[in-house]
């Protein structure tokens, strides 16, 4: 048996703490703002039905594939690749898997700080009662305008980025822990008083019935792909962030228990989050694929109509706002984490360097929504013809980087490391609930990526099985 290692960053105060961490990072934009719009824009039903199953089959095991390299490596995870490559007696090119994950996570947080910000904003436009008897053009109107002026996303962008680097610098426990306590129970309850709301509203069958009747002609082979780099994105996979949580987690705590308790818990925001949008949206007459403004041209609608809206609306924009700031933190740990292991730099140095870096490829989000809105720089392509930056920099980051990062870690985990150490790891013996993982891991994940990808390159085409549309 090999040497435990042990984390010079510190670890989490217990089980628990790594829950909520890890809930923290896997709960935020990716379920209340990004779901909703790319189930409006790929059709609902049936892309809902494949993230659900992507959510199970992939996401859970390669969750437990990250926790326990992280948890055996206990280091940033370039690091962690290299140390435990070396281990299995395997090339030291493992480690840039580790650069790619920095990379990803870096590409996302700018992009994520700017809409962040969005939410920032609407605190306090949601506050002042801006949106108190608001119609559906009053509501898009408020949106346009306020994307419109790069001014005002470049502030609220700025401002998020340093909320992010103050709690980064800060370390593992100050702060976060505390954050997440109270954050996912209250977001829970303000998306269900949401949902109520949308159930009195008339239009709940029909929000429903978009959400879950699967549709295959509506989706495509590109919509699955978006799928699938969703379940990696919401469940914050593919890229280091929960490898670099499991790091600080103590031995002995169930990995594959957790697992399944963070992507539970994440899951039924999304659910609740779509609950409530889409009622709104055919209520209104809005357009189910409005794009990445979807909820912010929705929920205002709700808000200024519902007795004590502006306070609610306020604290649901500042809750959405937690969410992605204990998300945001993931995202930009594993560059912190090695900055101070290779770089020698203070976590308050790394924090602050990494934080420009990213700020500044921000203004690339920043302009795609104003200046450079007309500006499609691959409509070549026929998938990406109507693609902004914006929106090419979530399509590279989401649904290829991090996919591919999910299939290396899958074929690290189960064909590169030794299955005794993955037994040793992972600690609930060698019984069925270790096999299936063993074989989603070693076949299932590894197979899933590669033939969406192939799919959506037209090398394989499976969509006359599904009746998918072309
Ligand atoms: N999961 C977060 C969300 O849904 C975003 C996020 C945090 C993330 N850390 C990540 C996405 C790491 C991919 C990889 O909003």
């Amino acid at each position: 048996m090999t040497e435990r290692r042990k984390s010079i960053h510190g670890s989490w105060s217990g089980r628990l703490a790594f829950v909520l961490a890890a809930t923290g990072s896997a709960v935020g934009l990716g379920n209340i703002w990004k779901f909703p719009y790319i189930a409006g824009e790929n059709g609902g039903g049936a892309f809902v039905l494949v993230y659900l199953v992507c959510i199970a089959t992939i996401g859970i095991p390669i969750m437990m594939a990250e926790v326990m390299l992280g948890r055996r490596g206990r280091q940033s995870p370039i690091n962690t690749m290299r140390t435990l490559a070396e281990e299995a007696g395997a090339s030291h090119i493992w480690r840039y898997l580790g650069w790619m994950g920095v990379l990803a996570g870096f590409l996302i947080l700018s992009y994520y700080s700017v809409i962040a910000g969005w939410a920032l904003a609407y605190v306090f436009r949601a506050a002042s009662g801006m949106f108190h008897g608001a119609t559906a053009e009053g509501v898009l109107s408020i949106f346009g305008q306020f994307t419109g002026d790069p001014e005002k996303l470049l502030a609220w962008h700025t401002l998020f980025m340093v909320m992010t680097m103050i709690v980064v610098a800060r370390g593992v426990r100050s702060g976060l822990e505390r954050a997440v306590r109270f954050l996912v129970p209250g977001l829970f309850v303000l998306l269900l008083m949401l949902d109520g709301y949308a159930l009195a509203s008339g239009a709940f069958d029909q929000g429903l019935r978009f959400l879950f009747t699967p549709d295959f002609s509506k989706i495509t082979a590109n919509g699955v792909l978006i799928a699938m780099g969703h379940a990696f994105f919401t469940l914050s996979l593919g890229m280091g962030a929960i490898m670099v949580y499991g790091s600080y987690l103590p031995e002995r705590t169930s990995i594959a228990r957790t697992s399944i308790t963070i992507a539970v818990l994440d899951t039924l925001v999304a659910m609740l989050a779509g609950m409530a949008i889409f009622p709104l949206v055919f209520l209104n007459g809005l357009e189910p694929g409005a794009g990445p403004g979807l909820i912010f041209q929705t929920l205002p609608l709700a808000f200024g109509h519902m007795p004590g809206g502006a306070l609610f609306g306020a604290l649901f924009f500042v809750l959405l706002v937690f969410a992605a700031w204990t998300s945001a933190i993931s995202l930009i740990e594993p560059a912190v984490a090695w900055l101070v292991e290779n770089k020698g730099m203070t976590r308050v140095h790394a924090s602050v360097f990494a934080g420009i870096v990213t700020w500044a490829t921000g203004l690339l989000t920043v302009f795609s929504f104003n200046l450079w809105s007309g500006f499609r720089p691959l409509s070549f392509i026929s998938i990406f013809r109507n693609y902004t930056v914006f929106d090419l920099l979530d399509y590279l980051t989401a649904n290829i980087m991090l996919p591919l990062g999910g299939f290396f870690i899958a074929v690290f985990a189960a064909w590169v490391m030794k299955r005794d150490d993955s037994v040793q790891e992972l600690d609930m013996g060698d019984g069925a609930a270790y096999r299936l993982w063993y074989g989603l891991v070693r076949y299932v994940t590894p197979a899933a990526v590669l033939l969406v990808f192939l799919n959506v390159t037209g090398l394989v085409d499976f969509s006359d099985l599904l009746g998918m549309a072309k």
